[in-house]
């Protein structure tokens, strides 16, 4: 079985930068050139690599997870909006340290300069707690334990195993107007309780919360997923860069259709005190595979 690249299981991963690039009109022998050089090791920092659907196919024209596609642009019928803004590739540094991470920032962005455009440059931090920008925690769903590979990693025998399907989106708080809700308001947001961290029981639990939208099964499968996303933010621009992987690339698909509306035409209520800016779906090859596509 290959083996996922290296960090993606480590927690907590205090500090983050989201990479995310356009490939220019490179020949694809120097783009895999820039990437071995991006990908050095640096001391006490993961360096993650991840690729959209065409820019995989150039690195590796022999195969390709076929459920892959590019993130296309979604709305709910109450106008919430999901852009798609697809691009080529997405490296996530993560590291405890945020002078280790900036290490291999100058690494990776001065390996990837001659062959790709930055088209995103973001720095997520994470709190002790966990805890987002308008103080709830975030995390407390993801699985646990062995449960975390098994819903991260494509299987055994499957084609692009011992990988992930990724999606990154970046969003942004309308803090103001979130925090003038009084608290119980904000808890029926995201169905649970903001400083104790409960989720809220049966019929205090509203069905148009984040945790009703997100939380579901499709055919008695739970859509389980592996949240690695986290604030970001500065004085004027802050909010949350959702990442997260699964082993089906259809979870994806399926809890953001419920989260618009999809089936019943309930709407995530998230979705009415944030505003999502960008949206790419990627395959992650798990690091035998990245070894192979990058030397061939
Ligand atoms: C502004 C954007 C977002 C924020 C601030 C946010 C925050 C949160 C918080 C606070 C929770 C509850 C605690 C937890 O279980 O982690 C949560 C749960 C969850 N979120 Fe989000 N989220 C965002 C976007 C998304 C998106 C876009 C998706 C899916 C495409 C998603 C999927 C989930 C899932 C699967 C859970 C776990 C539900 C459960 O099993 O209880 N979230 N999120």
């Amino acid at each position: 079985m290959n083996s996922p690249q290296s960090g993606l299981f480590e927690e907590p991963g205090r500090s983050s930068q989201y990479l995310e690039y356009q490939l220019k009109s490179a020949a694809i022998d120097d783009v895999k050139s820039a990437l071995r050089k991006a990908l050095q090791p640096v001391p006490d920092v993961h360096i993650l690599v991840a690729f959209g659907r065409a820019c995989w196919h150039r690195l590796q024209p022999e195969w390709c997870p076929e459920q892959l596609m590019d993130f296309k642009a979604r709305a709910s019928e109450k106008g919430h909006v999901m852009p798609g803004t697809q691009q080529d590739l997405f490296v996530w540094i993560v590291a405890e340290d945020r002078g280790d991470v900036m290490a291999a920032i100058v690494q990776v962005a001065e390996a990837l300069a001659s062959v790709a455009d930055i088209t995103l440059d973001l720095d997520g931090y994470k709190t002790r707690e966990a805890r987002i920008i308008t103080g709830f925690v975030d995390g407390t769903g993801n699985p646990k334990g062995d449960k975390k590979r098994q819903a991260a990693i494509i299987p055994e025998g499957s084609i692009g195993e011992g990988g992930s399907f990724v999606i990154g989106q970046k969003w942004t708080h309308r803090y103001k107007e979130f925090m003038s809700l009084s608290v119980p308001a904000q808890e029926q947001v995201f169905g649970r309780t903001k400083e104790t961290n409960i989720e809220l029981e049966g019929t205090a639990q509203p069905p148009n919360s984040h945790v009703s939208r997100t939380d579901i099964d499709v055919n008695d499968v739970p859509m389980k997923m592996y949240r690695r996303g986290t604030p970001y933010g500065n004085a004027s621009d802050k909010g949350l860069y959702f990442l997260a992987f699964t082993c089906e690339f259809e979870r994806f698909e399926n809890v953001i259709d419920s989260m618009l509306g999809g089936g019943d035409g309930v709407t995530d209520s998230l979705m009415d005190y944030s505003d999502c800016h960008t949206g790419s779906y990627w395959f992650m090859p798990s690091q035998q595979d990245l070894d192979a596509a990058l030397t061939s």
